[in-house]
């Protein structure tokens, strides 16, 4: 038997020895599963479409891509030998830093040691005999993924036999619900806190949850104000300056909320921050009136308008290509009639947004409102635009340097023109936080203004840009935002294809947790005809809410960050804190890869002495909305990789 067994292994050995080897290119495989930081991944050219090149040394095959970079692939058992000539990619700059992985079945076979820009390419060569899956990562050298252009060239795989192998979808966690739905009672959401100016169009929606139909009622309600009983949509125009506290109430068939809304008018717009929708994350310049009348109608029936989202704002990509004779900007025929498309958002009681720059043209080459400033204010007006996200952009050519009177001058004037003008206009400035935006936004009279580079729906980009907003925080309140940028949850793609966002059930945890801790505008980036049940449970958590509209308006600051785990806290009007504890992991392959559907933890710990309280403190998990217990002087949690626990910790009552 055992003579047998012999034999036969050597039999297999000899055929498996004689089967042919084949060689296939990595620039010959299915991209669509690779991952990429940033960019998209290219064949044969550098992430930026550039000739492969690396210290000097140009390549004609390979893969261009972006850390953190990771493509899985499946050799059937059949490998036999990898090699590649690895590097950061010399359209990059001295801000790049990476490392190249090679793995096989959760084995680091090699590593490159950390890279940068001018090092010579490294030549990887990886026996992958008995190999069944193999990983290729791009880590981004333990910092973040700033200029990480990584280049895998000349990378080709030897194989037996005829099955060539294949990269495989890294395994996705499923997603999974945590909150429990909103009672079918009446419950008056957020905000609390409401601004407008004196005799402006006055428009706001109660945002109350619970079963239709629903009755409101207001008591306290200043004079020129009206309520639709029936919609909760309080609009009409205040003559008197002054803070005016208005007690609602909201009633159906299975209970009743009362609670004080307080209406400043005359003072600050955007007393909490923004919470709406806008089309560029999800449609891009294929934006139409139909997508955003669609989405305006989502946010009714969907329910989100119930819970404070309130904006539907147009990004770029509405304008048309030429100015009438008198100079007036025109939208394309895309978008046949704004005034009555603003009047059917305004009938729910909801707030219409629209988008230009202040150079010549917009990012994506249309016309911007250069030399057209006030005109310009004036059509919006006309037309009912409640904000303005003004754009940077081509105003790079005309600015005469990078100094702060430079960077600050097109906003200024567009302030000004907003304030010539007989409407509420949020006023949104974006140009990535140059010159440090977050110390002079509030300054030039923006209500939040961008602090970063566009986001994508990787975590390589949202965790990059979100963990970093620390610096900003002294700089938030109330009418003055920080905007790390919109959100990348549900179905994006920056048109016109969509597809489910890249970030796993508990990478968009965390999004939503750090976007709420850092009062950041929320702007939902995704098709809301395609909601569904995960995504819409993520954005209707009023607890969670809450926290990003609270009105002390306080923006997260870091309290720890040591070893891939990060703790925020952030201050709230009632005494109270919110304290998210993440799992950020750091960029070692184990951590960072994905082998199977096991989803990996680690105990987190917090001390009353990190958060400056003492005593007995209550202690809730906002997404579960459950309390948890007291406890004293510390507080721990087992939180999932990339995820979050997000707690409110109150004194004992
Ligand atoms: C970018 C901006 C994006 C989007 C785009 C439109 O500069 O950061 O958010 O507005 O322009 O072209």
């Amino acid at each position: 038997m055992k003579k047998l067994f012999l034999l036969l292994i050597g039999v297999m050995t000899l055929v498996a020895c004689q089967q042919e080897t084949h060689t296939l290119y990595l620039d010959q495989m299915d991209l669509s599963k690779m991952e990429t930081g940033w960019g998209k991944n290219q064949i044969n050219k550098s992430v930026e479409g550039n000739p492969l090149t690396i210290a000097g040394h140009v390549f004609d095959r390979g893969i261009g891509t972006h850390a953190v970079s990771k493509m899985m692939i499946d050799l059937h058992g059949n490998g036999k030998f990898f090699s590649a000539s690895v590097g950061v990619d010399d359209e990059s700059n001295e801000h790049a830093s990476v490392e190249f992985f090679v793995l096989g079945d959760e084995k680091i076979l090699w590593q490159s040691g950390l890279m940068k820009k001018g090092d010579d390419p490294k030549l990887a060569e990886v026996n992958l005999k008995g190999i069944k899956k193999m990983a290729l990562y791009v880590s981004d050298g333990g910092d973040n993924i700033n200029y990480d252009h990584a280049d895998w060239a000349d990378a080709v795989i030897e194989y037996f036999g005829d099955t060539p192998p294949v990269s495989v979808q890294p395994v996705k966690p499923k997603a999974y619900i945590l909150t429990p739905p909103p009672p079918e009672s009446p419950h008056i959401n957020y905000p609390r806190v409401y601004g407008a100016g004196t005799g402006k169009p006055f428009l706001f929606r109660i945002p109350a949850s619970g079963k239709r139909p629903m009755k409101f009622s207001a008591e306290g309600l200043p004079a020129g104000l009206k309520l639709d009983a029936n919609t909760g949509v309080i609009s009409g125009n205040v003559f008197r300056t002054g803070t005016y506290k208005v007690t609602v109430t909201a009633e159906n068939a299975k209970g009743k909320d009362r609670q004080e809304i307080k209406f400043f008018i005359g003072f600050k717009l955007a007393l909490t921050p923004p919470m709406g929708w806008n089309s560029w994350n999800c449609w891009g310049i294929s934006v139409d009136h139909d997508k955003v009348l669609a989405a305006a109608d989502a946010f009714v029936n969907s329910g989100l308008a119930d819970h404070g989202w309130m904006y539907i704002n147009i990004d770029d990509g509405w304008e048309a290509e030429k100015r009438t004779d008198k100079g007036e900007l025109l939208p394309n025929q895309k978008f046949p009639d704004m005034k009555s498309l603003a009047g059917k958002v305004h009938t729910h009681g909801l707030k219409l947004g629209i988008y230009s720059s202040p150079g010549p043209k917009t990012c994506g080459g249309y016309l911007g409102s250069w030399k057209h400033e006030l005109q310009d204010a004036r059509t919006w007006a006309s037309w009912g635009i409640d904000y303005l996200k003004y754009d940077w952009c081509s105003y790079g050519n005309i600015a005469k340097d990078q100094s702060l009177p430079e960077l600050q001058k097109p906003y200024k004037i567009m302030r000004k023109c907003l304030d010539n003008v007989n409407r509420d206009i949020i006023y949104s400035l974006c140009q990535y936080g140059m010159g440090d935006v977050w110390k002079w936004g509030a300054g030039v009279g923006g209500n939040l203004w961008r602090t970063t580079y566009d986001i994508n729906d990787s975590w390589a980009s949202m965790a990059g840009i979100g963990f970093s907003q620390d610096k900003c925080s002294p700089y938030a309140g109330p009418g003055h935002w920080n905007d790390p940028d919109m959100l990348v949850v549900g179905q994006v793609g920056w048109g016109p294809t969509l597809h489910q966002t890249r970030l796993t059930p508990d990478e968009q945890y965390t999004h939503i947790s750090l976007w709420s801790l850092l009062a950041a505008p929320l702007l939902i980036g995704c098709d809301l005809s395609q909601l569904d049940d995960f995504t819409l449970n993520l954005l209707t958590n009023d607890e969670v809410l809450a926290v990003d509209q609270d009105p002390l308006g306080k923006q997260a600051v870091k309290v720890k960050d040591a070893d891939g785990i990060q703790v925020w806290k952030k201050q709230l009007q009632d005494g109270s804190i919110t304290v998210g504890l993440f799992y950020t992991g750091t960029s070692a392959p184990e951590e960072a890869l994905q082998w199977n559907d096991k989803i990996k933890t680690r105990k987190i710990t917090v001390n009353w002495d990190d958060l400056h309280i003492s005593g007995k403190q209550n202690v809730r998990d906002l997404w579960r909305q459950k309390d948890l217990g007291v406890f004293e002087d510390t507080f721990e949690a087992e939180v999932n990789y990339h995820g979050v626990v997000l707690v409110k910790i109150s004194g004992e009552k």
